[in-house]
């Protein structure tokens, strides 16, 4: 496209590369408001499942096939006597039903996968910005005003000292 009378290319470059960074900067706001969501959410389901005493419910620590809950009564039945093994069973929930059980799990449940699914919101974009070169760039020896590289447009600036 032809440029404006006046508008030199290196202007040109600059004002697209500008454009480029506004978007980059509202995907970047974007993604750290979800992370606040999920975070604030993870804090409240993790004051519920304190309040229900649903801790302590899944007895084993598996981060990965950990995420796929029981999906069948067969599959209940084996996770409910492996908690009626544990010493929270024997002496806090002592003669507690099934159905019960259930109720405390997904409480615990929803607790750690919310935590999976933190953990994949933030790492995968923060892995992602960096690669795409949408985080803004700043070395110091290139700041000679607050606009150069302002650290309230840019939060996640990198500040590389050369
Ligand atoms: C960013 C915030 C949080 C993260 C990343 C987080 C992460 C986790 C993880 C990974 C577990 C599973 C640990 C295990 O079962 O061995 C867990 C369990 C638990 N969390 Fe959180 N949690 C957070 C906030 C909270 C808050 C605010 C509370 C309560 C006020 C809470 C209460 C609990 C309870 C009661 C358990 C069950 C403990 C157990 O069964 O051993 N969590 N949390």
């Amino acid at each position: 496209m032809p440029l404006s009378p006046g508008v030199s290319s290196v202007d040109a470059g600059r004002t697209t590369q500008r454009r480029a960074s506004a978007t980059s900067q509202r995907a970047i706001a974007l993604w750290l408001l979800v992370c606040c969501a999920l975070l604030y959410a993870m804090i409240v389901v993790g004051g519920v499942t304190r309040l229900t005493h649903s801790g302590l419910s899944i007895v084993e620590w598996q981060p990965i096939v950990g995420a796929v809950p029981p999906l069948s009564e067969a599959q209940w039945q084996e996770t409910f006597a492996k908690y009626q093994r544990t010493p929270e069973y024997q002496k806090v929930n002592q003669g507690m039903s099934l159905a019960a059980f259930k109720g405390i799990f997904w409480w615990e449940y929803s607790h750690r996968l919310l935590g999976r699914v933190i953990g994949i919101a933030f790492l995968l974009p923060f892995l992602y910005f960096p690669a795409d070169e949408s985080i803004e760039q700043c070395r110091f020896s290139d700041v000679r005003t607050p606009d150069d590289c302002d650290v309230r447009r840019f939060p996640l600036a990198v500040h590389r000292a050369e």
